[in-house]
């Protein structure tokens, strides 16, 4: 028996690096899988490659009906889901002086926003949940960057920190009224990825750039998507039934 068995798990942003990590260690756990992503090309291959226990189901976090939308989709065709990640992001490099309100306002819908219509859609499936079945569990993916902020990120870092408060009214909220579910944050740190990449300073080079991230934890490497999904995957097993409402950095100890 694998730990997620019988369980239906929505993942958003499924199509990104750490989406499709995410998706594979469910998978391996037994869960079965809606990989939600605003790229419908990208999702959907992906989802095929996965087989029988995946499917595709089109979302862009940024739309309350879009949300009801997958939702339903995904409660007719797996069940209602019981495991929901939060992981749609989005990144700009751009300092206070260089960034414009559309680039505060982009990070804000889809990490903000997207995160907030999730909660809210994952309490209303998940809150008539029986407490003699596992909880029903949200993560959202905070960052290590939602706890300091960063010159060259202003709204990313602000995205990521209200979803770390976010994560926790939410968390407060189901315990207050009884709900089993459990909300929890994951925060990353510098992890193989498209999105770290960004960071690259002009004029460096990557390998340059990634030995002196590595110096920056105290593991003395880059992390790697699945370092992020082994531990989303323990959050969402009930060997995390008594963890609600708090933060997971997997940063290789770099915040410490
Ligand atoms: N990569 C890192 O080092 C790192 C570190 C800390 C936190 N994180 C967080 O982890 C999450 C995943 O990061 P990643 O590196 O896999 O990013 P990524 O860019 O590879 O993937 C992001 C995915 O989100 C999707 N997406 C964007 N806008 C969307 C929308 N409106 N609706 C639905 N889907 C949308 C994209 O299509 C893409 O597939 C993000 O929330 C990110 O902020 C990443």
């Amino acid at each position: 028996m694998t730990k997620l068995s019988g369980r239906i798990a929505l993942v958003t942003g499924a199509a990104g690096v750490l989406g499709q990590a995410i998706c594979k260690k469910l998978i391996t756990e037994g869960a079965k899988v809606a990989v939600a992503d605003i790229d419908a090309a990208k999702g959907g291959a992906f989802a095929q490659s996965l087989g029988t226990a995946a499917m595709f189901v089109p979302l862009d976090v940024t739309s309350e009906d879009s949300w009801r939308a997958a939702v339903g989709t995904v409660s007719q065709a797996l069940g209602a889901p019981d495991i929901l990640v939060n992981n749609a992001g989005y990144l700009k490099p751009a300092n206070i002086e260089q960034a414009t309100l559309a680039d505060w306002r982009k990070t804000m819908q889809i990490n903000g926003d997207g995160t907030f219509l999730g909660c809210k859609l994952g309490v209303e499936v998940m809150k008539a949940r029986p407490k003699t079945l596992s909880s029903g569990v949200i993560i959202n993916l905070s960052s290590a960057m939602g706890l300091r902020g960063r010159a060259p990120h202003p709204a990313y870092t602000a995205s990521k920190a209200a979803i770390r408060l976010l994560t926790q009214s939410v968390a407060k909220h189901c315990g207050a009224e009884g709900y089993n579910i459990r909300v929890v944050a994951v925060l990353p740190g510098a992890i193989d990825s498209d999105m770290l990449r960004l960071n690259i300073p002009a004029g460096g080079t990557k390998d340059e750039f990634y030995a002196h991230t590595s110096t920056l934890n105290l593991v003395g490497r880059i992390g790697r998507p699945e370092d992020v999904a082994n531990a989303i995957t323990f959050l969402a097993s009930d060997d995390a039934s008594f963890m609600s409402g708090t933060d997971f950095p997997v940063d290789g100890g770099s915040t410490v």
